[in-house]
């Protein structure tokens, strides 16, 4: 009977641990690292969509971007303004916050992910009421990319 006791406490307390530390995980800020050119202004604005969405921003300012890319392995048919670094993926461009923390939840086995070029209606390029479907595609180390999160346009 004691024995019995000590399981069902001991199991009681296992269930609050794993309860507590997923709520400890939603709630936690995401760190990540961004580079970008100090003229680059919807770079600013993507910085305001992380910072909204409790992510904790390592702000770097480069005269030289295109070395950023070419280093984490963003090709040129990939490439935005801002080349990002989190939970050891690359992110470029406009890439919504929640597609981040779908990556870093799934954890697949890329590179990292990007929105190629500047597209009206992500995050950061908010144009009135402008929006255009687009893509978040990801990409690994052969640069095989893929569709990773496909965005509808107006209909
Ligand atoms: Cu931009
Ligand atoms: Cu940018």
């Amino acid at each position: 009977m004691k024995l019995l006791k000590f399981f069902l406490i001991v199991g009681l307390f296992g269930i609050n641990i794993g309860v507590k530390s997923e709520t400890v995980e939603t709630a936690k800020p995401i760190d990540i690292v961004v580079y970008r050119s100090a003229s680059c202004s919807c770079c600013g604005r993507w910085l305001e969509h992380l910072k909204e969405n409790n992510f904790n921003i390592k702000d770097i300012v480069t005269d030289d971007v295109q070395k950023i890319k070419n280093k984490y392995g963003v090709t040129d048919k990939l490439a935005s303004c801002h080349t990002a670094l989190v939970g050891g993926y690359v992110v470029e461009g406009h890439v919504p916050a929640n597609d981040i923390r779908n990556l870093l939840k799934t954890q697949p086995k890329i590179v990292g992910i990007a929105v190629p070029g500047m597209i009206n209606g992500t995050p950061g390029m908010e144009m009135d009421d402008q929006k255009a479907a687009y893509n978040v595609m990801s990409f690994d180390k052969e640069n095989h990319t893929a569709v990773f999160h496909h965005y509808e346009g107006p209909q």
